[in-house]
């Protein structure tokens, strides 16, 4: 593509070999990566062994299946995770893939070293991620959240599943090899001990290794919801102009008064903590709201550069060529003088990385600046995201899953102009085809 990243700079290929006993989040956790590294335009993939295990034939295996003296069954393993590594290493050669993870349980020493011999034929960094977790009762809740419901288990009673699935653990134990700080001093690798509680980090060699362990670091599992608004209509969009810092129109005032309303009815009386940008319109919005309150910079919105203050007919006719560019690539076009969206996506980081670590947030915000966001929760790809339809007066909850995100949208109910602009036209407004898909992406199930 001809544009920055990490990894190009360092003309890097890493392959993150995930090692645990079954149920402690490994894929999980190479997901996020996947989802985080996606989002930062990194090309990343996810191989899980187990999805080739179900294909070469071992669907619905019994714990027995995973006792390390069936040798019949271990031979069907080991061409599972040999076929997700031939299809890893042509992606990397294929589709010039730079993280490939590797998810399977990687428990022993034997393993490790095939993988780490094959990384070194092919000029791949290792970099070995364990999760080690002892806490019975999230080793429990874990297998009932997302095992019981797997396709190995399709149709079995959530009883039986479950005890099968301890008595799969069972055999893992047996013959589990940890990573250790004597025994593996010279590999790259991170251990995730009970979730964060205690992160060992051992010889991390690059700098795209060690945004994906600081990313790891910040991860937890504890419930919560995060909200996203745009702030309530502003006099600007009244008046169809981008940019600017002006204040909210009578409707959205209306909007502000009605906030503290509808995220009470969502959230009842959990705590939670509000992040506006420094923009006159989000902290207006925000006023009323009765939590605690924080600006950040990273937050205003996309800085439309010579053309802030203008409305879209304007800027067709004084820019033809800027107006029509923007339509061509969305996501790549900088205004002169202001941003593009990989931009915004850039200067998000931060906020993405604290979101991560935090628990209750509301965040009311601007409309490109929603699009990105929302688009690293739900995974939406670049080339959609900048077109993606976020209304005025709309709430909008997520809920991180095991899996991916579930979203909620709670409509005010007053009235907004739309600030929706399609491609090829400097009119504002949402034709069917794009409510549709607006529609179509809140309800989606997580983008994983
Ligand atoms: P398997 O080896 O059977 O494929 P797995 O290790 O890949 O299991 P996941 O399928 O990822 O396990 O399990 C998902 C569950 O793990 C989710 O409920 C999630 O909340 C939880 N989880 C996520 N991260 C961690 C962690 N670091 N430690 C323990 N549990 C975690
Ligand atoms: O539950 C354990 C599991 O995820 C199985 O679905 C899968 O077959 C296996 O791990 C893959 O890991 P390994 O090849 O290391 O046993």
């Amino acid at each position: 593509m001809g544009v920055y990243t990490v990894s190009s700079v360092e003309n890097l290929r890493i392959c993150v070999v995930m090692v645990g006993l079954p149920a402690r989040g490994k894929s999980f956790i190479s997901q996020k990566i996947v989802r985080y590294l996606s989002w930062l335009s990194i090309k990343a993939k996810c191989f899980n062994v187990g999805s080739y295990r179900r294909q070469i034939g071992a669907a619905h295996p019994s714990a027995d299946f995973f006792d390390f003296k069936n040798e019949e069954a271990f031979r069907i393993r080991e061409n599972a995770v040999t076929q997700a590594v031939e299809d890893m290493m042509k992606w990397y050669e294929d589709d010039n893939g730079v993280v490939g993870i590797l998810d399977a349980t990687n428990t022993t020493r034997s393993r490790r070293d095939w993988i780490l011999k094959l990384c070194r034929e092919n000029a791949i960094e290792p970099m070995f991620l364990e999760s080690w977790c002892d806490d019975q009762e999230m080793i429990l809740r874990n297998i009932s959240d997302v095992k019981t419901c797997s396709p190995d288990y399709e149709g079995v009673d959530p009883e039986k599943a479950t005890s099968d699935f301890l008595q799969r653990i069972g055999k893992y134990e047996k013959v589990y090899q940890p990573l250790d700080l004597d025994h593996d001093k010279n590999l790259t690798f991170v251990k995730l001990v009970n979730v964060a509680q205690e992160v060992i980090v051992n010889q991390i060699q690059t700098y795209l290794e060690s945004r994906i362990v600081f990313y790891v670091m910040n991860l937890h599992i504890r419930p919560r919801f995060i909200w996203l608004s745009r702030h309530g209509e502003s006099i600007y969009n009244v008046e169809k102009k981008i940019g600017g810092d002006s204040s909210l129109s009578p409707r959205g005032m209306q909007y502000a008064a009605k906030l503290p309303e509808l995220v009470r009815e969502s959230a009842g009386d959990a705590d939670l903590t509000v992040w506006t940008s420094t923009l006159c319109r989000t902290q207006q919005s925000a006023q009323y709201l009765p939590y605690k309150q924080l600006q950040w910079k990273a937050l205003d919105e996309l800085d439309a550069g010579v053309c802030d203050g203008m409305t879209y007919e304007e800027i067709e006719e004084k820019y033809p060529e800027d107006f029509k560019a923007r339509d061509e690539d969305k996501y790549e076009y900088r205004y002169p003088g202001g941003e593009s969206y990989r931009d915004v996506v850039i200067r998000l980081e931060p906020i993405i990385m604290e979101l991560e670590r935090q628990e209750n947030i509301l965040i009311v915000t601007h409309q490109a600046v929603l699009r990105c966001i929302y688009a690293y929760f739900m995974n939406v790809p670049q080339e959609e995201s900048p077109w993606m339809s976020i209304p005025l007066h709309t709430l909008i909850r997520l809920e991180p899953r095991a899996y991916g995100t579930e979203v909620k949208r709670i409509k005010a109910n007053i009235p907004a102009v739309s600030t929706y602009k399609e491609k090829g036209t400097s009119q504002l407004g949402e034709s069917v085809n794009d409510a549709t898909k607006y529609r179509n992406l809140l309800t989606g199930e997580g983008g994983n």
